[in-house]
């Protein structure tokens, strides 16, 4: 697995290529038009006295630029400049150019070293871990991809001061989520830092992405090619993708997320595997960081129907990720349709009868 560094500057960056395998003399760094401007001059400063030549290139910022025309882009820039298999990448910027950056890595010449620098919480967390790279094709999201692995990961959490508060929500839905499915104590800490993270307190933020990327890296590690247990990760993204889907992705994909992990409490709860005050202790945290509670005005039977249609089907059968305790979850594949329905029904605020 990628060694992961974990500094609130860059002036460890060198360093961690020191102990890398790259030796190349020519790095590109890749940003975006938001990341570059804001961070490739410190990280090239950074990374100087370790290569001769340092190239920027940028993409266009966001999802929609997320295909292979970019990447194509991204080829013909390495080709102008006569990248060879020896030099590498340098990843800077959000789950987009971390995904296509690696991408192009896994592609260019069959394949060069890259590195993550990611610069939004989800990337944090969640998307510079793993080694899955790729872009989206003709409107599938991660359609075409491959999984290659980055030498390592230098996780600089103060350049999350610059993210707006709306991404920094989406970074903390999957926060949530992996407290939930891996570390009950982590979710105890969360809620005992909260200010602190509320506050952006830098210290608080470090150790809250080093505890977070440390489930996902500990999971990936037992199950790099999500054959088994990689699926727990999944926890609050089959309902989740299903409602960002249903609002044609004008909500964030950590509050999709977010609302998952509460309909998948909510399931977890009627079947008898959590408690009802967890459940709500669960709902309860979001609103804190400023997570929904509720996806108001859904069509239940649409959210059901995109559901069921969500990639993560085995043999016909949800593969669902429930939780039996809060920092434990579990795949479950015999749920019913009426299971999914009132996890669903919970979101959509139909179900108050607890509150009475
Ligand atoms: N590979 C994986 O395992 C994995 C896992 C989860 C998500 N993803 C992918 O990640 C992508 C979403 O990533 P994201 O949420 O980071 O979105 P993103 O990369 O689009 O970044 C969000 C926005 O924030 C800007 N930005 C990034 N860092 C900034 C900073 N420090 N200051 C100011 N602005 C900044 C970006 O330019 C962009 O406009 C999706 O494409 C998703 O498919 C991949």
């Amino acid at each position: 697995m990628s060694p992961v560094y974990y500094d609130n500057t860059f002036d460890r960056l060198n360093e961690a290529y020191e102990n890398s395998k790259i030796r190349s003399k020519r790095v590109c760094i890749v940003g975006d038009t938001n990341t570059a401007p804001l961070y490739a001059e410190a990280v090239e400063k950074a990374i100087n006295s370790h290569f001769d030549e340092v190239f920027i290139f940028t993409f266009k910022a966001g999802e929609e630029h997320k295909n292979l025309g970019s990447i194509e882009e991204l080829y013909a820039f390495l080709l102008e400049h006569h990248f060879d298999r020896h030099d590498s990448l340098l990843a800077l910027g959000g789950g987009v150019v971390g995904d296509m950056t690696g991408f192009a890595a896994a592609t260019y010449k069959r394949g060069i070293s890259f590195v993550q620098v990611p610069t939004t919480l989800l990337a944090m967390v969640d998307s510079s871990i793993g080694g899955k790279t790729g872009v989206d094709f003709m409107g599938y999201k991660n359609m075409v991809g491959a999984f290659h692995m980055p030498e390592f990961v230098y996780e600089n959490p103060s350049v999350l001061r610059t993210l707006d508060d709306d991404q920094f929500a989406s970074g903390m839905g999957e926060v949530l989520k992996s407290a939930l499915l891996g570390d009950e104590e982590f979710f105890e800490w969360i809620l005992d830092n909260m200010d602190g993270i509320i506050e952006h307190e830098p210290e608080t933020i470090l150790e809250m992405v080093r505890r977070t990327a440390d489930i996902k890296l500990s999971i990936v590690e037992r199950d790099p090619t999500e054959k088994g247990e990689r699926a727990l990760l999944n926890l609050g993204h089959t309902i989740g993708h299903a409602i960002e889907k249903y609002m044609n992705f004008n909500m964030s994909h950590g509050k999709c997320v977010a609302l998952g992990c509460i309909a998948a409490a909510a399931i977890s709860e009627k079947r008898g595997f959590l408690g009802t005050d967890e459940l709500f202790e669960i709902r309860d945290m979001c609103v804190a960081f400023d997570l929904p509670m509720f996806a108001d005005g859904i069509n239940n039977d649409e959210i059901l129907r995109i559901t069921k249609e969500d990639k993560k089907m085995a043999a016909g059968k949800i593969r669902f990720i429930l939780l039996d305790r809060i920092g434990h979850a579990f795949i479950c594949d015999d749920l019913t349709d009426e299971d999914l329905l009132a996890g669903i029904k919970f979101i959509n605020g139909d179900e108050i009868s607890y509150e009475d």
